[in-house]
């Protein structure tokens, strides 16, 4: 006989089960359809990203799983925070859940099968059983636009913490190694707008606060490692930012107006919550050739 019984169409991931974490995504992933089961449970590993459709298979994979930690090399530790470089040619697997699992977090960038092109730099966090995901941020191996970073997350159980501000900082910490202006790839999402401005402009007001003289938006480029675009746009937003009347023969000219005193209250505001700060004595990293 025909059952009638009424079916939950399972078409959609409703949570995922992700080492002590139970998170709902934000946005759809294109996981396998028969990975989504009725429960609307995927279950990941923390440590591989290999994703499962029951708690059985998990709990199965955990035994066998022999990673606590990410593949590639670690070119960052500080107290338990490592950095770990995984390359997205010689652990495709790896990069490919990865990026599935970021998805869920992305609305607006769809880089899941074509990851040979980039590096992932993977933030975790070590306690004796192994070093949990934090976030991470993917870059291209070779950028003719010069973006240091292509999508950056931060785990939603960790957000709102200071790693995001970390992993930028992180970012321009490479570029700076490579000798080279870093800018991350557009659009942003809000959320990485919002990061972005914060940091840009904490990292603008520090540079200017040490410089200690009138300086050029070129001088702080090159201080800060940011492009003159993302400078102009951190000094516009801290009302630094003046225009000079147009001359007869030539274009009119930015100056900034520099306030001192503003200047070190904002940087004040910024210190009163402790910040997690990249200590690049640390990084133990040779650009990618
Ligand atoms: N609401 C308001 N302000 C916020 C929020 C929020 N939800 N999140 C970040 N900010 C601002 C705050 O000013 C914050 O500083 P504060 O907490 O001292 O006020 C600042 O940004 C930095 O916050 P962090 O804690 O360092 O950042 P977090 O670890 O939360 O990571 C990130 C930021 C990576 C953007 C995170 O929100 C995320 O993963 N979002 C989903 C994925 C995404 O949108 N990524 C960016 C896409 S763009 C690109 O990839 C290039
Ligand atoms: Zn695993």
């Amino acid at each position: 006989a025909a059952n009638h019984t009424p079916q939950i169409t399972p078409n959609r991931i409703r949570t995922i089960l992700f080492g002590k974490y139970e998170i709902d995504p934000w946005y759809s992933a294109p996981y396998p359809e028969e990975y989504i089961t009725h429960n609307g449970i995927l279950y990941i590993c923390e440590y591989c990203f290999k994703y499962m459709k029951s708690y059985v298979v998990l709990v199965r994979h955990m035994v066998k799983c022999k990673c606590n930690h990410p593949p590639g090399d670690e070119i960052y530790r500080h107290d338990s925070l490592s950095i770990f470089e995984v390359n997205g040619s010689t652990n495709k697997i790896y990069c490919q859940n990865l990026c599935l699992f970021a998805k869920m977090f992305l609305d607006h960038k769809t880089l899941y099968y074509d990851v040979e092109p980039f590096l992932f730099y993977i933030l975790t966090e070590w306690d004796n059983e192994g070093c949990h995901f934090v976030g991470y941020f993917s870059k291209e191996k070779c950028s003719a636009s010069n973006f240091n970073v292509s999508c950056i997350l931060t785990m939603p159980t960790y957000q709102r913490k200071g790693y995001g501000n970390f992993l930028i900082e992180f970012s321009y910490l490479l570029s700076s190694v490579e000798g080279v202006l870093g800018t991350p790839e557009k659009p942003l999402s809000d959320l990485g707008l919002i990061s972005y401005r914060k940091f840009w402009k904490q990292r603008v007001l520090e540079a200017i606060s040490d410089v200690r003289e009138p300086t050029t938006i070129t001088q702080i480029s090159s201080l800060t490692g940011m492009t003159n675009d993302d400078v102009v746009s951190a000094l516009e937003n801290c009302n630094m930012l003046r225009v000079s009347e147009a001359s007869v023969d030539g274009p009119p000219e930015f100056y900034i107006e520099i306030d001192t005193e503003e200047i070190e209250n904002s940087l004040k505001k910024f210190n009163l919550k402790p910040q997690l700060r990249v200590n690049p004595e640390n990084l133990c990293w040779n650009p990618h050739k």
